[in-house]
Order: C-alpha cells, then structure tokens, then sequence
C-alpha cells in the first residue's frame, strides 16, 4: 500500500562544483580581495554576516594573505571596538580561539555617513592601502560590497561608491554590491530602486540576495527535481493535487515591531522567501544549468501567476502583536497569511507567532485511482522537503538524510558573489514579477479595506485559513 513501508533514502554524493560550473566561467579568481560591510555597527552585521564570513575564512575561502575586510557606518568605533561587537555572535570553543583572533585582525572600521563623499574617499584609501600591502596589481583587485543598511540609504550609498570607492576591473578584478531584502514595498517602490541602483550599476554587479536561496535543500531542489528519473513522470499536474510552502514561526515580532508593521508578512515572506520556493518547485527544466537560463525559467513561473484575489487569502493577527509600543493600536498588519496561487494549485501560507518552527515544501500527490485497498484507509502520497529546522526529504514514510555539516545560508551565498555565480540571486525582472502578483493584494491590505483575523499565540492561526485550504483540495493526511 501506498502509505506503509519504510523508505531507505541513499543519499548519493552530488557535488555542485562539479556539476554547476558554469564552462569555464567559474575559474577561480586571484588578486586581493576587500569585503566592504555598510551597516557594520547594525544588527544584521553582526548576527549574520560577519559570522559568515567567518565561516568561510574558517573553511579556507578567504585567505588572509588576500582578503581584508572592512566595516563602515556613521556610529564612531574603533577597529577593536567593532571586533569587540562581533566577537560575541562568532562560534566559541576553545579549539576556535586561534582563528577568531585571526580573522578579527582582518577587520578595519572606517566611520562616516551614507551621503557625503569625506567618509568614502576614507575607505577608498583605507582599501587602497590593502591592496597596496598585498602587492595587488591595479585593476585586478575584487571589491565587495555587502549593504546591510535600511534600504531608504541604498541608492546615496550605491552613487557613493560608485563616484569614489570603484575598482577598475581591467585585469579582472570587479566591483560588487550585495542588498538586502525588502527591495521596495510595492511593484512602483521596487522599480524605482531598481532604476536608481540600474543607473549605477550593471546587472551583473549586483547581488539581490534572498538568504532563503541560500539553503541547502533549497538549493537542491533542482537536483532533486531534474537529476531522478524517479520525479520526472510525476511532477505535473495530472498527479500533483496541490503544494503547500510553509513557513511557520513559534515566535512574535518581539524587538522588530516597528520594522514589521510597515512590512507584514506577505512582504516580509511571502513575496520573496515563498514565492523563489515556488519558482524552483514549479519552473520547468532550464536549458542548462546556468544561471540566466536559470533565472529565465523562474521569471516564467512568476509571469504565470496571476495576481492574487481576496477570495484566494485568509489573513490573520496575532493577539498580543498590538501591545507592541511600536506597533499602532489600529494595526491591520498581517502576522500570518495563506494564500492560494492560481498556478497548477500550489499555496504559500506563513505565520508567526503559531505553535511550531519550520518551513517546508509539501507536494501532494493525487488519489491512487481504483483504490482496492478498501480495509484500510489509504492517505495521499505526500513528498515533503522540510528545509528547516533539521533538514529532510522524507516520501510516504519518512527518510531523513544523513546529517551533514550544513553551510549557513549567508556563507553560499557570499561565496557565491565572491565567484561570481547569480544563480541564487534575484534579477531585476523577477523581482518585478514577483511583485505584481501581490501589490494589488498589499494596497488594499494597506488601505485596510482587508481585515486580519484574530488568532491565538501559539495556534496553528485562524482557522478560516485550513478552510480555504481545504476548498483548495489539500487533504489533511
Ligand atoms: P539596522 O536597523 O540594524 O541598520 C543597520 C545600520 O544602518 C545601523 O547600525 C545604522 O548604522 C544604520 N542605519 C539604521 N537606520 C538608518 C537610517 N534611517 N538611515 C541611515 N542609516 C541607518 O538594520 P539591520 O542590520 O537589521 O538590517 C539591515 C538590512 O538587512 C535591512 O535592509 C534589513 O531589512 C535587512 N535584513 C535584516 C535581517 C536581520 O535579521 N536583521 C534579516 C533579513 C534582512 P549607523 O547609525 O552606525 O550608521
Ligand atoms: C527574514 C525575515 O527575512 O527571515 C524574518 O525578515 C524571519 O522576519 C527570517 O524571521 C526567517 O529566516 P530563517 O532563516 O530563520 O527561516
């Protein structure tokens, strides 16, 4: 029967550099390597990217006889000061004391503002010294980026470095600029940031990173799909009823009030985390493994979706969210959204605040027809990739895969911009298309002509939502 037996899954070695090099496109690169984070006094710096970077100099990817790294932001720290901020949010153990030390020597601190030229011609020269330490040739030094800073500061910033900190790229060295999410808040806000970081910068330089593209099951979903005989004949729409990605947190907003309630969590997840999920699951074969043919199926699965009606969303609150000093009393801002995707049937639901943490891609299989197991009640196959937290793939009966070290998103997708590779980035057209799907969804939300139902902290959310989902034909297995 369909639903019994314990399923052994061989995980059979797959390795990426092998198999997504891109020709000969990804030939490593030399020359002196200055990795530049703005925001560096913030809090994504020091949670997530100085970490990563850590991790990759732990690993060998940056050599310290090649790489420095840079702080830069308006709030006055000394080098040690800084280091002294990041030290905490590094992986202690004593066997680790030796490289920590190391790597925060690789740290400079360099103070100024986001607008005016003085602070940037500071760090120009504070880069050039590096470079010239390190006996780099003019031209084929690498200039890195990172800006972990509000997006409001994002376009002063990009003409900053652009009028004063630019590398000159003719013997192979480049310039490029990582951004954060939320770019822009609405299909008319993500174009014009688009056109004033476009007028910069060539889309080749610059690095829309989505850290949900950075997980290791997420990034193998390709491999699953296109690489298994296994999945090829079933995955379309005459044996998949439905998918559902799940994004599920067992915790509010706490200490990011303020940030969420101009945000919610269609623009905080859905539009962006969720929606690049849906591309890898639904987007058809690409040509090759590069990363515009990549991007090109993807930017097709958005264009496929068709704006979101009310009818296909259940919306919710969370009680408690408003005692929040930064959230306003008359916040219609959604803590929890499901929503249905007019595209084959696949859904996105994401909360916070709900009784467990995970996020995961259910694809559900259509009823065996003629079922002749009568005696016993034959649930669907489901084949679910639980991306997080202990990642799995598990069909019918669960098969974890062996654990292994898993790489933090923000390492990959560092290491990614260091090669060069844009697979796992956001280009500008698919961001375009992923927010047409919700912009007319978000101005009536914003405009608060859809309501957000009420639902209790640790719930599975409104119930409202298992409804529209069961009218969307997934069965509870
Ligand atoms: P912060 O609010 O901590 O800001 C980072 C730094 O930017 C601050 O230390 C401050 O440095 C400067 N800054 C803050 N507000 C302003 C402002 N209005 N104008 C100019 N400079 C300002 O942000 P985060 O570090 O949390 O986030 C950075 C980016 O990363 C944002 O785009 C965010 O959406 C995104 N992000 C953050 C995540 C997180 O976990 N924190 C997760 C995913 C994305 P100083 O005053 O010293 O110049
Ligand atoms: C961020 C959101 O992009 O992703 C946060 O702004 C959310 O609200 C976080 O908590 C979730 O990331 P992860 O990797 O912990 O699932």
């Amino acid at each position: 029967m369909a639903a019994s037996g314990e399923w052994h899954c061989e995980k059979r070695p797959f390795s990426k550099n092998e198999s997504f090099a891109r020709d000969n496109e990804n030939v490593p690169e030399t020359g002196c390597l200055s990795i530049i984070v703005l925001g560096a006094s913030g809090d994504l710096a020091k949670k997530k990217t100085f970490p990563a970077l850590f991790n990759l100099y732990r690993q060998g990817f940056l050599q310290s006889n090649e790489v420095h790294i840079f702080g830069y932001s308006r709030t006055k720290l000394s080098d040690d000061d800084l280091r002294d901020r990041i030290r905490g949010y590094l992986p202690q153990g004593k066997e680790l004391t030796n490289d920590v030390s190391d790597f925060l020597q690789l740290i400079k601190y360099v103070s100024g503002s986001y607008d005016a030229p003085e602070g940037f011609q500071e760090l120009d020269k504070a880069i050039s010294e590096h470079e010239i330490s390190k006996n780099s040739t003019e031209g084929s030094s690498r200039r890195l980026f990172y800006l972990a800073l509000p997006p409001s500061v994002y376009p002063q910033v990009c003409k900053m470095i652009k009028s004063y900190c630019m590398n000159k790229s003719d013997l192979g060295g480049w310039t490029r600029i990582v951004v954060e999410k939320p770019f822009g808040k609405d299909l008319a806000s993500a174009e014009e940031l688009s056109s004033q970081i476009g007028e910069l910068f060539d889309e080749p330089q610059i690095y829309r990173i989505d850290h949900y593209l950075g997980k290791e099951l997420v990034q193998n979903l390709l491999v699953l799909r296109f690489a298994n005989r296994f999945f090829l004949p079933l995955w379309n729409r005459d044996n998949i009823a439905n998918v559902q990605i799940v994004f599920r947190e067992d915790f509010g907003t706490e200490g990011r009030g303020g940030y969420f309630d101009q945000y919610g969590i269609i623009r905080d997840i859905i539009q962006n985390h969720l929606l690049q999920v849906l591309c890898l699951v639904a987007m058809e074969k690409p040509v090759s493994l590069k990363p515009e043919h990549i991007r090109d199926e993807k930017v097709k699965v958005l264009q496929s979706v068709v704006p979101i009606k009310d009818e296909e969303v259940v919306l919710g609150q969370y009680q408690g969210y408003k005692d929040d000093p930064t959230v306003p009393n008359d916040s219609n801002t959604p803590t929890f959204a499901t929503v249905i995707y007019v595209y084959t049937m696949k859904d996105g639901k994401a909360g916070k605040a709900l009784n467990s943490r995970k996020a995961e891609i259910r694809v559900q299989f259509k009823d065996v027809p003629g079922d002749i197991f009568k005696c016993q009640k034959q649930g669907r196959n489901e084949f679910v990739i639980r991306l997080q937290p202990s990642e799995a793939i598990y069909m019918k009966l669960t098969a974890t895969l062996p654990r292994v070290v898993i790489p933090e998103a923000y390492e990959r997708l560092i290491l990614d911009t260091i090669k060069g590779d844009q697979q796992h980035f956001v280009r500008r057209d698919e961001l375009k298309a992923a927010w047409e799907i919700f912009t007319p969804l978000l101005h009536r939300i914003d405009q608060g002509e859809f309501k957000s139902l009420p639902y209790k902290p640790g719930s599975r959310g409104p119930v409202e939502a298992d409804e529209l989902l069961e009218r969307a034909g997934y069965v509870q297995t």
